[in-house]
């Protein structure tokens, strides 16, 4: 009898592992799918990254072993991007490392810096892959609860002093997914503060950094004095740039954390493929001009969905910043059951809070993956699932 191991067997359900088969069963069956669950814009790749890409295929010497060294064309449009955007200079060679997206980085680094035992601070709800990666090696996840009345935003200094005496790693994701709540400078400056006081390694996720409306910016952690002490900052190019099969990010930070990732990173993957990083290289050179049209795309679509979920009868902010809609829920509709409803009976798939962990029970999702008439259209199937709801047609419980 083969067995799995016990760190397996303590992974949740992955949110996203089971709609592709789901999704197929109904289109199968001719429902009208409406497809914002995954963050995954239907916007095409940038047609610069394309063209880099397709020259790269005809030339054999892309098609080699990257290793973690990877192209060093990639490594160092990365850190002139970061010092364009963020005003601080990162050495390509010793202070950035490409990633098989960000995802790769941000569930590897726990082997890198954590000890079994030892206490990781995982946002709830938050982007899964910190809770697997810190589960996979061993870690103790401390879960930190993101709330309303805190703005989303994880504060440490609550998180008691004996979890943080023991804790060696803590995630943070401003503009966040789920909730799109941003971080101000003044709260990465308090965050920095705990972290230098307790020698915590901060992974900073800014996946979302360029996806910002309303003339909000989102900063770097990097922007804050003394962070580059405690904290790797981790960025994509899934989001800003509709990448996300393309499977490309870097993180950036002090050499002797890169090099620790580095070697956890040299056992299980051989770096992105090249004719990628080659296609990345040429994004980020240009990345300003390539992010304007689809951040455009998606302050339109925010602004669609935002007014058409409140006319359906939801209460909710509208996101200054990250490519999704934080939908309140009445008390007493679990998220599940209505997620489950409203594609099951409506093809609209979102989805539910509960998805991200206890903590983001009472709210739903929605990804901003489709043009403003889907959006409006899908927020009319929701809102006649919550009117049906409401009227007692759904059973309370999950
Ligand atoms: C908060 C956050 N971080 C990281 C990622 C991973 O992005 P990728 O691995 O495509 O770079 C995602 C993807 O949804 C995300 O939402």
């Amino acid at each position: 009898m083969i067995e799995i191991s016990a760190r397996v067997n303590a992974l949740p359900g992955y949110p996203l592992a089971e709609i592709p088969s789901l999704k197929r069963k109904l289109l199968e069956a001719g429902t009208d799918v409406i497809d914002l669950g995954a963050g995954d814009n239907d916007t095409p790749p940038p047609s610069i990254a394309v063209a880099a890409m397709t020259e790269a295929l005809s030339d054999p010497a892309y098609s080699k072993y990257g290793f973690q060294q990877g192209l060093p064309a990639f490594r160092e449009a990365a850190s002139q991007w970061v010092e364009r955007r963020f005003g601080k200079r990162f050495d390509p060679a010793t202070e950035i490392l490409p990633l098989i997206g960000s995802k790769d980085g941000l569930a590897h680094l726990p082997f890198a810096v954590v000890n079994p035992g030892d206490v990781t601070i995982v946002p709830e709800p938050g982007y899964q892959a910190y809770l697997g990666g810190s589960l996979l090696a061993g870690a103790e996840p401390y879960i930190a609860p993101l709330l309303r009345e805190h703005d989303f935003l994880l504060e440490l200094d609550r998180i008691p002093e004996t979890v943080l005496r023991r804790a060696k790693l803590a995630f943070l994701n401003y503009p966040n997914n789920p909730t799109a709540a941003v971080a101000s400078a003044e709260y990465l400056e308090r965050t920095v503060a705990v972290c230098r006081r307790h020698g915590i390694l901060l992974a900073y996720d800014n996946a979302y950094c360029d996806l910002t409306y309303d003339g909000y910016r989102a900063p770097s952690v990097f922007e804050i004095a003394g962070a580059t002490d405690v904290a790797l900052e981790f960025f994509s190019l899934s989001k800003s740039f509709s990448m996300t099969g393309w499977r490309l990010g870097f993180v950036v930070g002090r050499a002797d954390l890169i090099s620790a990732l580095t070697q956890v990173k040299s056992y299980v993957d051989t770096g992105p493929f090249l004719a990628v990083q080659k296609a990345g290289a040429a994004v980020l050179d240009r990345a300003e001009e390539v992010v304007a049209p689809i951040r455009e795309e998606l302050k339109r679509r925010r602004d669609a969905a935002v007014t058409a979920l409140r006319r359906a009868g939801f209460t909710l902010e509208s996101p200054k910043a990250a490519m999704y809609v934080w939908v309140a829920l009445p008390a007493g509709i679990p998220s599940a059951a209505f997620a489950r409803r409203a594609l099951e009976e409506t093809g609209a798939l979102v989805l539910p809070g509960s998805a991200f962990g206890p903590a983001g029970e009472g709210y739903f999702r929605i990804a901003l993956t489709v043009g403003s008439d889907r959006l409006q259209e899908a927020a009319a199937r929701l809102g006649a699932v919550l009117e049906a709801t409401r009227r007692g047609e759904l059973a309370t419980t999950a």
